[in-house]
């Protein structure tokens, strides 16, 4: 099994999920299945998701090209990386929920990917605002400029676009520590 060290990867790419974009999605996915959040970031999303949706999460410093665990997998990748990450996840042929950028839908990446595979997106009702993980701790600028959709592929939602109501909205992330054993970005 391949070990993981976060400082391994783009400083840019350390952009973490607040507590509500898993909570605004909790009842898109069963509960009856492991999720597997491949992307470790502070360590907290895991956490975030297993609060939300009640199932068990796997959530370790792994490098995703190289380790696999679960039955979905539930994350927010590093976007410098989403073409790969993409390709990884077809690959692997498990169902996906995966937060990316909107225009990401029309890439030709995505076409040659997905094209005739049933990719799903499910619209988040306010643009999603992501902490920046920097020196262990996370800050919560509010200032993201672009959409993010969440693209689910083999989930069997019953749209294949799935706007997402206000009735769902978590409270706000509060201030937050890193709980990344190395400590590093
Ligand atoms: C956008 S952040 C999201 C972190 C976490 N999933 C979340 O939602 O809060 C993506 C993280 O993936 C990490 N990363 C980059 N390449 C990786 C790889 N090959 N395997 C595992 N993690 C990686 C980055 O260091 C970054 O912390």
């Amino acid at each position: 099994m391949a070990s993981f060290h976060t400082k391994t990867f783009a400083v840019h790419d350390d952009y973490m999920t607040p507590a509500s974009a898993w909570h605004n999605i909790a009842h898109l996915l069963p509960k009856d299945k492991v999720l597997w959040e491949p992307f470790y970031g502070d360590g907290t999303s895991g956490q975030n998701l297993r609060n939300a949706t009640g199932c068990e999460v796997i959530h370790k410093p792994e490098d995703f090209f190289t380790y696999e665990a679960g039955d979905i997998v539930v994350t927010n990748p590093p976007f410098s990386k989403k073409k790969e990450v993409f390709a990884r996840l077809k690959a692997l042929g498990k169902p996906f929920v995966a937060i990316c950028p909107a225009s990401m839908l029309t890439t030709q990446y995505i076409r040659q990917l997905f094209a005739g595979e049933h990719l799903q997106i499910v619209i988040p009702r306010r643009r999603i605002q992501f902490g920046k993980l920097e020196g262990g701790n996370v800050t919560w600028p509010n200032k993201c400029n672009f959409d993010c959709f969440y693209y689910c592929w083999k989930m069997g939602l019953p749209q294949d676009i799935t706007w997402l109501g206000d009735d769902t909205v978590a409270p706000p992330p509060a201030k937050r520590q890193c709980t990344n054993p190395d400590k590093t970005v």
